[in-house]
């Protein structure tokens, strides 16, 4: 049986990288399998955080979620504090993983900064937690971006030592996830930087777009692109070394649904000058209707907790009998 399942912080505005790397590919999975969406709260104070902010961000970010196209009635949409098992098997898996693993994990020596010594210690567990929330529902499909890689292995590891210590006689008590890295931009960059990731926490609001933004903010964003100044290659091996101009001529594969030779063919020989309005066009009249739909949705929180508290319902409903099964595996009494 296939189960997808995927997480997403709350930590500030969905933005595009967020959204071509794995919303999109949520939003075609929800029509075709059983999924699972989380809103990873517990997540989010690994880092320090305002606690009100953090409440009205979880909520936002589910609306975003839905305006982005997610359909609380095809697929479950929760918040991760809502369920016990996350915190609770993630213990039990804290046992399991290896101070080894953990300190091969490139995200927390990033997060971290300079100080070890001041980083929490829920920031060095963070991906046994996303373990836990994957293996507590025994998914078998996790659709991400190319950042999560990493943890995906880690939650592979975590879940075959699982199964050869306690997975009784086949061995199979937690299906091994696959990751699903899919599409043209599984690695959006910054708009100001084409080697640095686009993320929430780059202080420079023009280095991405946020899936807030209206139709003129787009394209004044994607006009002030950092870019080269030659013309757009022929063939993709003329985007090496390029990076920023590869960046957006991913973005464009990714939006208009085709891949990045075709992009090309359309565009090659042209200049900036005439790609970036074309792209900034493109993305406006994909993206703004969504940002319209957000701003109706975010006014009403009552809806909103509503979709958060049913979804956590059912998410429990799935993941309390799997967390009674393992931990009968280690050997624990019942309650
Ligand atoms: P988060 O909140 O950083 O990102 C959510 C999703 O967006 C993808 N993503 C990107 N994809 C392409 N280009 C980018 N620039 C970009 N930035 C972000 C991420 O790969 C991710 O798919 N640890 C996870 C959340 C998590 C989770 C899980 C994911 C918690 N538990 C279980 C999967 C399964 C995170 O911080 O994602």
């Amino acid at each position: 049986n296939e189960r997808v399942f995927s997480g997403i912080q709350p930590t500030g505005d969905l933005h595009l990288g967020n959204y071509l790397g794995a919303i999109v590919n949520w939003v075609r999975m929800q029509e075709t399998h059983d999924c699972i969406f989380c809103i990873v709260d517990l997540h989010a104070i690994t880092m320090s955080h305002d606690p009100q902010l953090l409440a009205k961000q979880t909520r936002e970010l589910a609306a975003a979620l839905i305006a982005s196209g997610l359909d609380p009635d095809r697929c479950i949409l929760f918040h991760q504090s809502a369920v016990p098992m996350h915190a609770q098997l993630a213990w039990i898996l804290q046992c399991v993983a290896r101070v080894g693993w953990l300190d091969r994990m490139t995200q927390f020596k990033e997060k971290k900064g300079k100080d070890k010594e001041g980083a929490s210690v829920g920031l060095y567990t963070y991906p046994v937690l996303q373990a836990a929330d994957i293996l507590g529902y025994r998914a078998t499909h996790v659709p991400v971006g190319e950042d999560q890689k990493q943890h995906l292995e880690l939650a592979r590891d975590i879940a075959i030592r699982f199964n050869q210590n306690f997975g009784g006689g086949d061995g199979e008590f937690f299906p091994v996830p696959e990751p699903m890295i899919q599409g043209p931009a599984t690695r959006v960059m910054s708009l100001r930087d084409g080697t640095a990731k686009m993320s929430k926490s780059d202080p420079s609001d023009m280095s991405r777009i946020a899936m807030t933004d209206d139709a003129d903010t787009i394209m004044r964003k994607f006009k002030k692109a950092k870019t080269d100044p030659e013309p757009l290659p022929e063939s993709e091996e003329g985007l090496e070394g390029r990076p920023e101009a590869a960046n957006l001529v991913n973005i464009y594969a990714a939006l208009a649904g085709t891949d990045r030779a075709a992009v090309l063919r359309e565009f090659g020989g042209q200049g900036f000058g005439s790609f970036k309005p074309a792209l900034g066009e493109l993305a406006a009249e994909k993206l703004a209707p969504n940002s319209e739909r957000y701003r109706d949705l975010k006014a009403d929180k009552k809806t909103l907790d509503r979709i958060l508290r049913d979804g956590a319902a059912k998410a429990d409903a799935i993941a309390a009998p799997i967390l009674e099964d393992a931990k009968r595996a280690v050997g624990f009494l019942k309650g």
